[in-house]
């Protein structure tokens, strides 16, 4: 089933969202909600989702970056943003420390600010500590893109959304973007907008 993604606007991408317990993460509820969680990704197409943006305020995500999505990518494009295909995986309860260095800039989006794109910084490297979907603990230890998601991601379940760390400037629609600055170094972006 394809559950609708909440835009900017509705109160619960703003909430803090509440941790899960083992045996909630177990309960059949919960397998199939990852399950349309899932389906919903698939469909955006997306390369995560939290809870939150279908409407439910649970430390809960989800992540895969197929390698599909790479093929249409130019190679120096997928390199430069060390974006490598991630396999699906279920994010709960994470708790993230961030271990730089800071301010890797891209264009990102969010499923939750559908048809627009903005440059946001992230740092390089990070690592997560979290439970899986059985709720066995797991640590995560990512870089370049990946990284990137998890960020977004775990941001989601803060009430936090890419608008708060964006560099305001850069806010564009997605079809601009393709028009303009797809194929741009990030260089020539911060040139050309005046960043900053
Ligand atoms: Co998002």
């Amino acid at each position: 089933m394809r559950i609708k993604i909440a835009q900017v606007g509705e109160a619960v991408l703003r909430q803090r969202a509440r941790q899960l317990g083992v045996d909630e993460i177990r309960s059949r509820e919960t397998q199939q909600l990852i399950e349309w969680m899932r389906e919903t990704m698939h469909d955006a197409p997306g390369v995560g989702l939290a809870a939150p943006q279908v409407g439910l305020g649970l430390q809960l995500a989800i992540i895969e970056d197929k390698p599909e999505y790479l093929k249409d990518m130019p190679a120096a494009a997928v390199k430069e943003r060390e974006r490598k295909a991630v396999p699906f995986h279920v994010i709960v309860n994470p708790k993230l420390t961030l271990q730089g260095p800071s301010d890797v800039e891209f264009f990102e989006g969010c499923l939750s600010l559908a048809g627009f794109t903005a440059v946001v910084p992230r740092v390089r490297h990070v690592k997560v500590e979290c439970l899986d979907h059985n709720g066995k603990s797991k640590v995560i230890e990512a870089s370049g893109w990946y990284a990137r998601i998890l960020q977004h991601e775990i941001d989601h379940l803060q009430g936090t959304v890419y608008i708060d760390r964006m560099y305001s400037r850069s806010f564009m629609s997605t079809e601009n973007y393709g028009r303009h600055w797809k194929d741009k170094a990030i260089r020539e972006v911060r040139d050309g907008l005046r960043l900053e």
